[in-house]
């Protein structure tokens, strides 16, 4: 059972865990840049059929409300990897569920919450152009240009943000602060 005494919002501030974090990017915000997203998958990808492959845990808010506003027959399928322990990085990627999609010969668009040091969108990159995918595209909501160590184009981006650790929006702090509608920061 959740204590909620370690997820309090004090007026605008949210705690979770030992951590306190501030507003950063609203729900209107996002929501503005996932239409312009799915406009430009919708005009660049109708008619190749693509499958999304949407990475877990983090990205199932993102994902969910980008794949309603496309307007085009498409396949989402889910994949589950982690390299994050509280906020740092392991530089590990652990793959907890695997792909079992047929991607040989497919457009293969990767969904990710965000792309931080590109050591998950690599490991994915990497199955996926094992597995013979035809074209690999990348869609996340947030970028950190600063952290990103890899050089795999990431090729639709909602927002680029510094190297600061935000939640919510399905991003969470060791386990809370997925279900805040907006996007907080560390304070
Ligand atoms: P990367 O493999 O270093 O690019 O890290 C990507 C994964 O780390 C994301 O899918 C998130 O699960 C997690 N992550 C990176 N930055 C943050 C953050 O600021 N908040 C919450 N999770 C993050």
């Amino acid at each position: 059972m959740v204590n909620f005494a370690i997820f309090a919002t004090y007026m605008s501030l949210v705690t979770l865990h030992d951590k306190q974090f501030k507003p950063y990017i609203t729900a209107d915000a996002i929501h503005t840049r996932v239409e312009q997203i799915a406009a430009n998958l919708s005009a660049d990808l109708k008619g190749s059929f693509p499958l999304f492959i949407v990475v877990l845990n983090g990205s199932f808010i993102f994902a969910a409300d980008l794949v309603k506003m496309l307007k085009f027959p498409c396949e989402i399928t889910f994949v589950k990897l982690a390299s994050y322990e509280g906020t740092g990085s392991t530089g590990k990627v652990n793959e907890i569920i695997g792909l079992t999609e047929n991607v040989e010969n497919r457009t293969i668009v990767i969904i990710e919450d965000i792309v931080d040091t590109g050591s998950t969108l690599e490991k994915l990159h990497d199955l996926l152009k094992h597995k013979n995918a035809k074209q690999i595209k990348t869609a996340t909501l947030l970028f950190k240009p600063l952290a990103y160590k890899k050089t795999i184009p990431v090729d639709y981006i909602c927002m680029e943000i510094p190297n600061d650790f935000v939640v919510g929006y399905g991003l969470d702090y060791d386990g809370l602060g997925s279900n805040l509608k907006d996007i907080y920061v560390l304070a």
